[in-house]
Parts: C-alpha cells; sequence; structure tokens
C-alpha cells in the first residue's frame, strides 16, 4: 500500500495505519469516524452487500479502524443485510489494544429503532463481548427483553426515532467514546444531519457497478458541509481517502 498524500510514502505499515487512523488524544466528547467503500460510480452494494467492492486493502484500514476503536456502530438495515457478528481478534491485534489501553475487543452497538433483531442471530450468538442495542421507548417492550435476555446491553435514544446525538452520549456515558461506525447508508444520513460526523474513511473501487444500488448516504437530508482531506492511500487501483470534518 502507498501513501499518495501528504507525504508519499512507498510501503505504508500497520505502525503508520495506527498513526494516520488514529483517534485524537485526550477526547472529552464521542467523537465518530465512519468507514465506506463505494464503486467509482458511487454505488454502496454489489448484489445488496458490500463485500464485492472492497479487497485486501480496504479490509485492511476497516479493521484497523475496528482495532483503534472502543464501539463498532451500525445501522441495523446493515447488521441484518451483512450477518453481523462480534469483533474478532488475534494476538497482533490484540497486542495493538493493550498496547493502547483500549478493551480486549470493541463490541458491536447496532442501531434499531424497531428493536426488530434476531436473539437467536450471530450478533448476539457469535461474539466475545455482550453486544449493545440502541432502541426507543416505542419499541415493544417484549422485543427490548428477548434481547438483552440473549446479552445485549439495550439502551433507549429517543421515543419514536433514535436521537443519534442521545445515542453517542450513552455510549461515551459508558467510556466508549472513540466510535468507529460501519454505516449503513441511513444512519450515516442521520449522523450527517446532525453534523456528527469527525472523519469519513472511503475507499473508493475501480468499478462501474451501473445504476440501481444506492448511496452511501440515504435517507435525512441536510446542509452540504465541506471537508478536508487528511490522507490518501493507494493500492492495486482502489483509492482510500480520508476526510476530516473542516473545523
Ligand atoms: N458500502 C459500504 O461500505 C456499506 C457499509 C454499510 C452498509 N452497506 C450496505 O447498506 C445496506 C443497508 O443499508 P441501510 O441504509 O438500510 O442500513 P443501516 O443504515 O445500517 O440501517 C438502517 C436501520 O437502522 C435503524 N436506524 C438508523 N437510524 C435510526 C434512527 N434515527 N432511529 C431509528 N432507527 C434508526 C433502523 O432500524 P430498524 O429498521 O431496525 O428500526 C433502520 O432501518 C446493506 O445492503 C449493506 O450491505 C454498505
Amino acid at each position: 500500500m502507498r501513501m499518495l498524500w501528504p507525504n508519499p510514502l512507498d510501503d505504508v505499515t500497520d505502525d503508520d495505519l495506527e498513526r494516520l487512523y488514529g483517534f485524537p488524544e485526550d477526547l472529552d466528547r464521542p467523537w465518530v469516524q465512519v468507514n465506506f467503500v463505494s464503486s467509482a460510480d458511487g454505488a454502496a452494494t454489489l448484489d445488496d452487500v458490500s463485500a464485492g467492492l472492497s479487497n485486501p486493502a480496504d479490509k485492511r484500514i476497516y479493521l484497523m479502524g475496528r482495532d483503534l476503536a472502543d464501539v463498532v456502530l451500525v445501522g441495523a438495515g446493515t447488521a441484518r443485510a451483512e450477518g453481523y457478528r462480534g469483533a474478532r481478534t488475534n494476538p497482533e491485534r490484540q497486542a495493538r489494544r493493550r498496547r493502547l489501553g483500549l478493551s480486549e475487543l470493541p463490541p458491536i452497538a447496532v442501531v434499531s429503532g424497531s428493536a426488530r433483531l434476531d436473539p437467536g442471530s450471530s450478533l448476539f450468538t457469535d461474539t466475545a463481548v455482550p453486544p449493545i442495542v440502541i432502541t426507543t421507548a416505542s419499541a415493544p417492550e417484549d422485543r427490548r427483553a428477548a434481547l438483552a435476555e440473549a446479552g445485549a446491553d439495550v439502551l433507549v435514544a429517543g421515543d419514536e426515532m433514535i436521537d443519534p446525538r442521545a445515542a453517542l452520549e450513552q455510549l461515551d456515558a459508558r467510556g466508549l467514546c472513540r466510535i468507529n461506525c460501519e454505516g449503513g447508508p441511513h444512519l450515516f444520513g442521520e449522523l450527517i444531519a446532525e453534523d456528527l460526523v469527525d472523519q469519513l474513511c472511503l475507499t473508493v473501487a475501480p468499478m462501474l457497478a451501473g445504476a440501481g444500488a444506492g448511496r452511501i448516504t440515504e435517507g435525512r437530508t441536510g446542509e452540504a458541509r465541506r471537508l478536508d482531506v487528511a490522507s490518501i492511500l493507494f493500492e492495486d487501483g482502489f483509492t482510500m481517502f480520508r476526510y476530516r470534518k473542516r473545523a
């Protein structure tokens, strides 16, 4: 993997990635990094999932995003479509988290207004740490109870809809302020509308997906926001952009 910008570099190591993608130090508020891959013509999926757009370089960035975070935030649509399960690790990645003073593994926090999640799914059954479900007061009581019974920490952050800011505050109150959001498009739209995105890590795949698939942002509209380019990496035709919210 090469760095094209800001400092051209031929062989980007994991230490370089850790330095580039590390969350700011001494955070006193939740800080949100969002990770996406898109085709060159702006599609967020191929055959309804993102896997066909990815490559090993994108996966490296994706896993580094998880490794540097306190929590992985994801919308229920993505968790359902992609069959989410608990985060995995290996000795090298474990050592990095220990060195950085992070927990052994980041929990997956799923945003679901309806709490329509299957307590028998891999999100609850195939995880080393309890998942978090962020839902609403209007989600049926029995569904919330079933998810808690399945081991989830169930948080309520809104009445009819989830208030994204309240959701982040609840994570922060649990000591989870380094937030790595893995989408999907509707959750990203909510975060953009509330101006809660601090960094976007976007891989552009050298592919034309054609019409049909959605964009990486859907749902709520909001005002356009200017970003700064923080770094550009490149491997095998895939370009990994890191954009920061303009201060
Ligand atoms: N290209 C990529 O990098 C990438 C990344 C992620 C996902 N994807 C793709 O995107 C697709 C899923 O897209 P999506 O937009 O449906 O997924 P999403 O954003 O992950 O999930 C949407 C769901 O999240 C919940 N939600 C989000 N904001 C909410 C709020 N403010 N209040 C209440 N509930 C809220 C709702 O869940 P409930 O319905 O449970 O109430 C909603 O239906 C999949 O095909 C996936 O493969 C692509």
